[in-house]
């Protein structure tokens, strides 16, 4: 059946994908941040915010999923007194508890251990790279998940992309590229002079861009390994959220106990920016979640471009950046792959538009 959920009356499809939009935005920044404004001996260890990341999720999960049991939200919890709602909540003994752990544990939740690794893997991989190359460049280099994702769609979901859609998509990548590069120009200018030139981390940018792009592919996959193991049955999309994140929990573990021989603890200098940087980092797998839910992955992939475009114009409005030729080339390149893209199938063959002027 199908389901339109709201939250606070908008479409929660939209309120999602806008969400997730931002989030991205704010997510380069403040890790990026977060990873170059100390010292690399006094720098927090990326494995422990890994594991603290899949462990909020899981937590916040579960908390989500037994909220939505019957048994729990049947219950009139705003008429109630504080001493009826301590007796009404589901203490681990009792059956909405338990009949939950049973659901996650079910007999086919092996099936999120594949993107579970992936996933762990990526988010490691995001620390390698935002940590060795300029903000935009990453940016940039990330968008080929574009097309790493639309391929494996394809190849795993069997969806059918005609030649436009896949020609706007390249677009989309291409565009986003622009965009971006420009945007690192106008940082670079705003930067002279500022104290952040002298990041006290050294930069490795081919190991930055070998790690991004190993990123690309791991997010591809997994984002559209998940989408097919949720959109395969019913089961509740915040169960499958606890499964991935319990597979997450031993990849994600082994390198924070590994690294604890060399660490005296594992959140030593877990500044307020690192957890700004999980806290961001939580809010967009849980958002990543709906949006593969109640979108897909590649509307995935369009809204965080155009997240890339509206934040630059925020740049503009709040830090007095200029507005160049090659951002209006890259935005017009990107609104213009996104009307393709979302244009109904059966309109005329994008080569007639194409070559419209001959
Ligand atoms: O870049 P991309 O969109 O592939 O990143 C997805 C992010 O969302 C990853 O950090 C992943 O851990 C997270 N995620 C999640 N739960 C899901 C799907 C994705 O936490 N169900």
């Amino acid at each position: 059946k199908q389901q339109h959920p709201t939250v606070c009356g908008l479409p929660l499809k939209y309120v999602s994908l806008v969400t997730l939009a931002v989030q991205n935005a704010a997510l380069s920044i403040v890790m990026h941040y977060s990873r170059v404004s100390t010292p690399q001996s006094q720098s927090y260890s990326p494995a422990s915010a890994v594991l603290l990341n899949e462990l909020l999720k899981g937590l916040i999960s579960f908390f989500i999923a037994l909220a939505r049991t019957p048994a729990v939200a049947s219950q009139p919890w705003h008429r109630m007194s504080f001493s009826q709602i301590i007796s009404a909540l589901p203490y681990p003994w009792t059956p909405p508890f338990l009949s939950l752990c049973a659901d996650v544990l079910s007999t086919d939740c092996w099936k999120l251990s594949i993107p579970a690794l992936l996933y762990v893997i990526q988010n490691s991989l995001q620390f390698v790279a935002v940590s060795n190359l300029p903000v935009a460049s990453f940016q940039v280099t990330y968008q080929l998940k574009i097309l790493t994702t639309a391929a494996f769609s394809v190849a795993l979901l069997r969806r059918r992309l005609t030649p436009a859609k896949w020609v706007s998509l390249l677009f989309l990548a291409l565009g986003v590229g622009i965009v971006q590069i420009q945007s690192q120009t106008t940082t670079r200018e705003h930067a002279v002079g500022s104290a952040h030139d002298s990041a006290p981390n050294v930069m490795s940018p081919l190991k930055g861009f070998a790690a991004v792009t190993l990123a690309c592919f791991t997010s591809g996959l997994a984002g559209v390994y998940f989408e097919m193991v949720l959109k395969g049955n019913n089961t509740d999309l915040w169960v499958r959220n606890v499964q991935l994140a319990l597979f997450s929990l031993v990849p994600a573990l082994l390198p924070v106990m590994y690294a604890s021989n060399t660490h005296s603890h594992p959140f030593r200098h877990f500044t307020p920016s690192a957890w700004a940087t999980v806290a961001i980092q939580v809010l967009g797998g849980l958002v990543t979640a709906v949006v593969i839910k109640y979108s897909d992955n590649i509307m995935k992939g369009f809204a965080t471009s155009l997240s890339i475009i509206l934040s630059f114009l925020a740049s503009v409005a709040l830090f007095d950046f200029r507005i160049t030729p090659s951002f209006v080339l890259g935005a017009s390149t990107v609104l213009g792959a996104t009307w393709v893209y979302n244009r109904p199938e059966g309109g005329e063959p994008l080569l007639a538009i194409v070559t419209i002027p001959g």
